[in-house]
């Protein structure tokens, strides 16, 4: 059934929150503009007022358009890439109500994607991994003044396996080097500014992708 579009849910969480989602018109001219990156099924995204998913999946939409035109033949290949595409989308809001639609859209999405592409619905374990990578992406926090809360999981794919690393917002988006760490010199951007590479909190050995809920249960 066809999700009917709001965007004001109530006056109280306007004025409260400026809760005002954006139409999906206005989403995907924006994603226009970034079109070729949209598309990419492993090119990272992050909305730091992610509302109830209204770019978050329009975001997953594209990426399963490119999936479904690659990766159609062999189950693993499509089920490791839709991973990817999953684990390559974050957000965050403050409110939890919207936290958990996002994450519910995200997932009722990449089900139907799945089931567009293989013609079965995927197993549980499948839908378990699905879910764990949203609760890890899609995260309750407020992103002004609380990003040294909140911590990001990386994932990194290496053939069928991924990477996990561990990142706290605010070294993502720091701009002042702390002692020893932050910059490199070798490394400059068109700029000929230093790159900053941020620290990871933790990193993981790579992990078969079936084998995601192992450890993150
Ligand atoms: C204008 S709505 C936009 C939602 C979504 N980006 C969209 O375009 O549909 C703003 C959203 O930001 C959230 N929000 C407001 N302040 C926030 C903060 N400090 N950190 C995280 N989310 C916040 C609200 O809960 C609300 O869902």
């Amino acid at each position: 059934m066809e999700r009917k579009e709001q965007q004001i849910k109530s006056e109280h969480r306007v004025a409260t929150f400026g809760e005002v989602l954006t139409a999906r018109r206005e989403v995907e001219a924006m994603l226009d503009l970034v079109k070729n990156e949209a598309e990419r099924i492993d090119s990272r995204f992050l909305e730091p007022a992610c509302g109830t998913g209204n770019f978050l999946t329009a975001i997953l939409e594209r990426k399963l358009k490119t999936l479904r035109a690659r990766y159609r033949t062999k189950k693993a290949d499509f089920e490791v890439q839709l991973l990817s595409a999953i684990g390559s989308i974050y957000g965050i809001d403050l409110l939890e109500d919207n936290v958990r639609e996002s994450r519910e859209r995200l997932f009722d999405l990449a089900v139907q994607g799945y089931k567009d592409s293989i013609h079965k619905a995927p197993d549980e374990t499948f839908q378990q991994i699905i879910r764990l990578i949203l609760s890890k992406n899609i995260l309750q926090g407020d992103s002004l003044n609380g990003i040294d809360q909140i911590v990001f999981t990386q994932w990194t794919l290496v053939g069928y396996r991924f990477i996990l690393e561990e990142y706290n917002f605010k070294s993502l988006n720091n701009n002042t080097p702390e002692p020893g760490q932050l910059f490199q010199s070798s490394l400059c951007d068109a700029q000929h500014k230093p790159v900053y590479i941020p620290q990871a909190l933790k990193r993981y050995p790579p992990i078969h992708y079936r084998k995601l809920l192992e450890g993150n249960k």
